[in-house]
């Protein structure tokens, strides 16, 4: 068996744990030395936007746990685990860089043990959009942040907002279940074209990938549409068919209450617009505020 925190030859600054009772050991050292935690969930394959999660959890003064699983639960039987990307030295070297206390590096007996017979079971923000286009997949987010949670039991969890129905979901899940925890949510990083980062953006083809900001420039010219006063169906309209006329298999393109992520008319104070939209195989979201 190897020893605790066996890479800490190649990470000197960031502990890491592959089992439970490592994990436990260094969150508890942490939680004496410290006070509170941070988690950063992940599936790995860092990019800036995961950096960016890790800096404002360092940045609050809690020791910082990132965790890398890649969780089968939330794939469709249609989405192909296999293919996702991986890279465990890269993701620890960058998470070590951005100033994270300790790797949470779990496998999947782990998260789930063979009999497991427990999910979380979602409405309210869960339904329409993703939750329609991947029945399933919130069960499987819910589920692994909710054990991922009950592992570390931080005191604030970072998310990004490029997945804002994932955020609302997390938020209405915590406060449905009483968890003593915060969630927080970080704007999202994108490439100087305004493309948000992700991990499936190495799939675009180049061509592909030319076309790919203007998803977020239809979505930033829409919502000055509506908070100028537009009403909201034509101008969704508009802005699907210029996304149709560009290439983009358009999934959805909405205007709804951020919270609740239920569809709206017209724009009110709390007005989300979001979208999701292909390319090839590859399926983009992105969302902006309408202020
Ligand atoms: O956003 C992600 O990377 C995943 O959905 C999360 C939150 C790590 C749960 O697996």
């Amino acid at each position: 068996m190897l020893p605790w925190n066996a890479d800490c030859t190649k990470f000197p600054r960031m502990l890491i744990a592959r089992t439970l009772p490592d994990l436990r050991a260094a969150c508890a050292s942490l939680r004496a030395a410290h006070g509170g935690l941070a988690l950063v969930p992940t599936m790995g394959a860092l990019h800036d936007g995961h950096r960016a999660l890790v800096k404002a959890a360092v940045a609050s003064g809690a020791p910082t746990v990132a965790s890398i699983f890649v969780n089968p639960l939330q794939f469709g039987a249609n989405e192909d685990l296999s293919r996702y990307p991986r890279d465990e030295p890269g993701d620890l070297a960058a998470l070590e860089s951005c100033g994270c206390a300790l790797a949470w590096l779990p496998d999947v007996e782990i998260m789930y043990p063979p009999g497991e017979a427990t999910t979380i079971s979602l409405t309210g923000p869960a339904e329409r959009w993703e939750g329609d286009a991947r029945p399933g997949h919130f069960r499987g987010v819910a589920t692994v942040c909710a054990k991922l949670f009950g592992q570390v039991r931080p005191d604030r969890a970072y998310f990004g907002e490029k997945d804002w129905q994932q955020l609302q979901v997390i938020k209405r899940m915590v406060a449905d279940l009483l968890l003593p925890l915060e969630i927080v949510g970080i704007e999202t990083v994108r490439e100087a074209d305004g493309l948000a980062l992700s991990s499936r953006n190495r799939f675009l083809s180049p061509a592909d990938r030319s076309v790919a900001p203007l998803l977020n420039r239809v979505l930033r010219e829409t919502a000055r549409a509506l908070a100028g006063g537009a009403t909201a169906e034509p101008v969704l309209q508009a802005a699907r068919q210029k996304l149709a006329d560009a290439g983009f298999g358009v999934d959805y393109f909405a205007l709804v209450d951020g919270p609740s992520l239920a569809p709206i008319e017209i724009a009110i104070a709390t007005a989300r617009l979001i979208a999701t939209a292909r390319l090839g195989s590859v399926r983009l979201l992105d969302n902006v505020a309408v202020i």
